[in-house]
């Protein structure tokens, strides 16, 4: 909405942002409790945001809290693999801190995700399917819980709009907008558009031809149609808020990751910023939340919306305060700007501080088209579970998913990607050094130091190992650093990258030492023999323990099938190959877990099993 667009029918009121600045994230207790006496806080100096420069996430201490929040989802519609996609990364996100330090950590964890269950779009689709509201929203908010469930998001809430304690939450929120004089009644003409839930300035509807061929107003980045609208609303003062958005994201340059989203966000507080209408009539719009002190008008779909993430921790209660500022979002590139602008120039408004962090990603298409009910090609995630397993699945959509850019979806690249990844090079490793001909004691074997010296140059006559022995233990030694960093900058796919270059290492490490060529009874094979399955196994331990976040079930088969205790899978204690380093190694002679099978068995590709698309 363009603020010519707005003509305002009452003074605004003289209001308190003139004295309020810029609250710090770090400061949450002592801006709670400002919040609480409705006082707007001073600064001696400008603030720093809680960011300790560019690697600031990746020394995130493990024991502090955390708290991850995916979008909530509309329910006018089915879930997509989309949808499932947002969830995922929010979940291995999570995942892997809960892994840095478990127990302690994974109590200090909480991930929200849920449903988004108010607005025209959902009144509209109600009407479109004759059904009461309430019942669209139960149906498929209940479809989005069931998925969720069934591919292992580790969600520690659910939340949905139409809820009480969100209906509380979002009117106090509303109420401390307008305590803060940040609200006024004013004219709101422009566009709308309904699937977007976004109000659009004339530079961006562009005209496309209608069923008659004349010419339809329809938003120019999505498509989808939208509409004048003429009414009276409320409308926050956004327009105030372009240079308190503009220091915390330079104070904060990993804000918004990956980078060129921050760029873009910084691009668009470069361009007109006006304020923005926060409710509609509620002669048109009924589905939703009412303006508090004014049944006339309902609360804009966005920032009821928005106010999810506050009341899943307990806002106003005292006990947000303490989740708040350790806020991580992660969301689809279509809605950066609800969360990059208009959300921190809310909660700045409100008193409290932005999100910690907004993790964004972009789309998948289906067979190079955009995945739309009108084309008949949106892929159903729960058939996808069922036909790649759940773990097969969620590895292929966060190994493929690149955030910067949109991936495409077809059924052959899955199958291609999990039969060579986990089923052939790390289902085949395992094998490998498990099987009974192989290993026949069944454990963990010794690693003999003289056969792998350390230093290469040190080598005495018995030293087995080569140059591309040492490139792979330092290799593989790197990889939990370099897949926390690939975390922390949100490049998921990188880390699983990673992992799968040191397991096709690792398979040439087997190769090229041939312990099938080797005996056991031979004095001077058994020594190598251990050692080489020794290090392959010590590898595939460090595989298993990193995978944990995104194949849960299948990292869980592998370490239990090493003998790796539930105790000894976390991040903060592990030490690869210690033997190497001149240190004791606990797997060293242990018993093997029990043998339960394949790994990962293969697709059959000849199986015509396509996976189902949901009815336009
Ligand atoms: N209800 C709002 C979000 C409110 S959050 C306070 C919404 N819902 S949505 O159901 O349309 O989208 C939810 C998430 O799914 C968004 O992050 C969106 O980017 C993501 N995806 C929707 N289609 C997608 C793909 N085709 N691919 C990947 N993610 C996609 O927006």
């Amino acid at each position: 909405m363009r603020a010519s667009h707005v003509q305002r029918s009452a003074s605004a009121p003289a209001g308190l942002l003139g004295t309020m600045v810029f609250p710090r994230v770090c400061a949450a207790r002592r801006l709670g409790r400002a919040v609480a006496r409705g006082l707007s806080l001073r600064e001696p100096s400008r603030p720093r945001l809680c960011s300790s420069g560019p690697r600031g996430a990746r020394d995130e201490a493990p024991e502090a809290r955390a708290y991850f929040t995916t979008p909530i989802f509309y329910v006018n519609a089915a879930p997509h693999i989309g949808h499932l996609y947002s969830a995922l990364l929010a979940d291995a996100l999570c995942r892997h801190r809960r892994l840095r330090a478990p127990g302690a950590a994974a109590a200090a964890t909480r991930f929200s995700t849920g449903t988004d269950e108010h607005g025209l779009k959902i009144q509209q689709a109600a009407a479109a399917a004759g059904l009461p509201p309430a019942e669209l929203c139960d149906r498929v908010s209940a479809q989005f819980r069931r998925l969720f469930r069934d591919a292992g998001v580790s969600s520690t809430d659910f939340i949905r709009t139409t809820e009480a304690r969100h209906r509380a939450a979002v009117q106090h929120f509303w109420a401390a907008l307008r305590a803060r004089g940040l609200l006024y009644k004013g004219l709101y003409e422009g566009w709308y558009c309904a699937s977007d839930e976004c109000f659009l300035p004339e530079a961006k509807v562009s005209r496309q031809p209608g069923p008659a061929g004349d010419p339809c107003p329809v938003s120019a980045e999505s498509g989808h149609p939208v509409c004048w609208t003429k009414e009276e609303n409320y409308i926050f003062r956004l327009s105030r808020f372009r240079e308190p958005l503009r220091r915390w994201l330079r104070d904060n340059p990993q804000a918004i990751t990956p980078e060129p989203f921050q760029r873009k966000v910084l691009q668009w507080l470069e361009e007109d910023l006006p304020d923005l209408s926060v409710s509609r009539k509620s002669s048109h719009l009924h589905w939703g939340i009412p303006v508090p002190g004014d049944d006339s008008q309902t609360i804009y779909v966005w920032l009821d919306a928005l106010v999810n993430y506050l009341t899943v921790v307990g806002y106003p209660g005292a006990e947000f305060e303490s989740w708040w500022p350790t806020t991580s979002h992660v969301i689809g590139k279509d809605i950066l700007k609800f969360h990059a602008i208009y959300w921190p120039a809310l909660l700045l408004g409100a008193g409290l501080s932005p999100p910690h962090r907004i993790y964004v990603h972009s789309h998948w298409t289906v067979r190079g088209q955009k995945m739309s009910k009108s084309l008949g090609n949106v892929v159903d995630p729960s058939s996808c579970l069922d036909r790649y397993t759940v773990d097969g699945f969620r590895y292929f959509l966060l190994r493929q998913g690149v955030p910067n850019w949109d991936c495409d979806y077809y059924e052959e690249k899955v199958v291609k990607l999990l039969d060579s990844e986990l089923a052939d090079a790390l289902g085949g490793l395992l094998n490998r050094c498990t099987a009974q001909r192989m290993n026949p004691s069944g454990t963990y074997p010794a690693f003999c130091a003289t056969c792998f010296p350390r230093e290469p140059g040190l080598a005495g006559p018995s030293a087995r190992a080569g140059a591309e022995d040492y490139a792979l233990v330092s290799a593989v030694a790197a990889l939990p650093r370099q897949v926390a960093d690939n975390y922390a900058d949100f490049q998921i796919y990188k880390a699983l990258e990673a992992v799968s270059s040191c397991v096709r290492q690792t398979n040439g490490f087997v190769q090229r030492h041939a312990p099938w060529k080797l005996s056991w009874e031979s004095p001077v094979d058994a020594p190598w023999l251990g050692t080489v399955l020794h290090v392959a196994l010590e590898c595939l331990r460090i595989f298993g323990t990193l995978l944990q976040p995104v194949t849960p079930s299948l990292a869980d088969k592998l370490l239990s099938r090493l003998g790796v205790s539930a105790t000894e899978r976390g991040l903060g204690e592990l030490a690869f190959l210690p033997r190497f380093y001149g240190h004791p190694c606990p797997f060293e002679g242990r018993k093997l877990g029990p043998e339960t099978g394949l790994l990962f068995p293969r697709l059959d590709q000849s199986r015509a099993c396509l996976v189902k698309v949901h009815r336009t």
